[in-house]
């Protein structure tokens, strides 16, 4: 397994361009199979998650053509399948989002079950029951999710927690349910929002897009558009946090300021300048963080895909700070790892009491989920010394190309094959 190695010290300066949006590809890319006709999107992210769930549509059936600078036409027009089978659901739970599609589009599915993962259980009991709502007969039987409904009825479904995907999967299947469907307490995250806005250009109607009630009224078919991927938020926060970290002076561009809002204000909280341009955002940073309280929440709340980032400013900041997790249940892994390289954290349930020190050191730290390996590399950059993050498959499932968009930045930092 490849590793990355850094040499920590030199500031981030420069551009860098943001990709698109892995949380807003997948979705995307399982709402082809509600399309009557090939789908086209642009600027698609080059991730391993993505390959996946195309590899995932390429079993039932559909074909996926990748252009170049990855363009994707998704043909879904005539799939043999409903089955996604535990090879490789079991590689990425978001492989769950192409349940509602199918079960819209065919009248039935059969998904396995996404199992949990170094964050957290993660149940999709809300997702089940939402389809259920809407008259969908559901069994889980040898670890697979088994859906039947000769045609979904709109029905009213409150979500008890929000849920990402848990709306998009219900949104998409109310596209082509019978009568209206009322999601409240939907997800706002920007990239539900995206789907939306395709989901309409496709022929659904849905009002409400952007906030947390969605009204759908069921149509009888959806066609195929074009669309381009929304900048990805998250990667964009991650680069902005470390021109902070490094007291650099990088400009991230291609992104939406719009979507990072809660992110800016907590940099700037730490003492960072941050300036907001139409799609462009530059951060500098001249000292030592200053500390601040973080609590992660659905959007437009700070994100919990940011919390392991910006915890590596408090780690050196000139004073103490609280990091609350309230999202997931298990989202600290990479503080025993911060630890190993001379951080000052203590957890108490969802709670991680940091108290900021002068000087990280460069150690060999073992990734294990998404944000927590980020939040590495971001350590492995301002540690004295060399610092190697392993198991950087779980770095690849997100950033593209993280290692040269950080060397371009002026980063000391190299991939090595393992
Ligand atoms: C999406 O995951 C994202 N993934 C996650 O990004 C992100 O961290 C998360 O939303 C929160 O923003 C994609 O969009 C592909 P949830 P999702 O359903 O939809 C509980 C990354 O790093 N819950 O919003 O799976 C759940 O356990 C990934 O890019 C239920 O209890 O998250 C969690 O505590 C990681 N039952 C909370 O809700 C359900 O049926 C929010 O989860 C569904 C969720």
């Amino acid at each position: 397994m490849d590793k990355i190695i850094l040499r920590g010290g030199n500031r981030l300066e420069g551009e860098m361009r943001v990709s698109g949006a892995k949380n807003a590809a997948l979705p995307l890319i399982a709402a082809s199979l509600l399309a009557e006709d090939p789908m086209h999107f642009t600027n698609v992210p080059h991730l391993q998650d993505v390959t996946t769930i195309i590899e995932l549509l390429g079993q039932v059936g559909a074909r996926v053509i990748v252009g170049e600078r990855m363009k994707v036409e998704v043909d879904a027009t005539a799939i043999h399948s409903v089955r996604a089978p535990y090879e490789l659901v079991k590689t990425m739970r978001a492989s769950i989002l192409v349940l509602g599609p199918l079960l819209a589009r065919y009248g039935e599915a059969e998904v396995s079950l996404p199992g949990g993962c170094a964050i957290g259980t993660r149940p999709v009991n809300l997702h089940l029951k939402g389809l259920e709502a809407m008259g969908a007969e559901i069994r889980v039987e040898e670890g697979y999710i088994k859906a039947r409904a000769p045609r979904l009825q709109g029905t009213r479904f409150f979500f008890d927690q929000a849920s990402v995907t848990g709306t998009e999967n219900l949104m998409m299947a109310a596209t082509l349910a019978e009568g209206t469907t009322v999601l409240e307490n939907a997800a706002r995250e920007p990239e539900v929002a995206d789907l939306g806005e395709c989901l309409n250009r496709m022929g659904a109607r849905i009002s409400g897009i952007g906030t947390d009630e969605l009204v759908i009224e069921g149509v009888s078919r959806l066609g195929g558009v074009e669309h381009r991927i929304l900048p990805d938020r998250i990667e964009a926060g991650t680069y902005m946090a470390a021109a902070a970290l490094t007291r650099g002076d990088a400009t991230v561009k291609g992104a939406r300021p719009g979507h990072v809002e809660s992110v800016v204000e907590k940099l700037r909280e730490m003492g960072a300048e941050v300036t907001l341009g139409g799609d462009w955002i530059r951060v500098r940073m001249d000292d030592r963080p200053s500390p601040a309280n973080l609590r992660t929440q659905p959007y437009p709340g700070l994100p919990t895909d940011m919390q392991a980032q910006l915890m590596v400013l408090n780690v050196l900041a000139h004073g103490s700070a609280t990091v609350t997790e309230t999202v997931f249940e298990n989202r600290f892994m990479h503080v025993q790892e911060l630890r190993r390289m001379g951080a000052e954290i203590e957890l108490t349930g969802n709670a991680a009491m940091v108290r900021g020190v002068e000087r990280l050191t460069g150690a060999p730290v073992m990734a294990t989920d998404l944000r927590a390996s980020a939040s590495l590399v971001l350590a492995g950059l301002v540690a004295e010394g060399e610092s190697s993050v392993e198991r950087i498959y779980h770095i690849d499932r997100g950033y593209e190309r993280i290692e040269e968009k950080l060397a371009l930045l002026g980063a000391d930092v190299r991939r090595v094959p393992a």
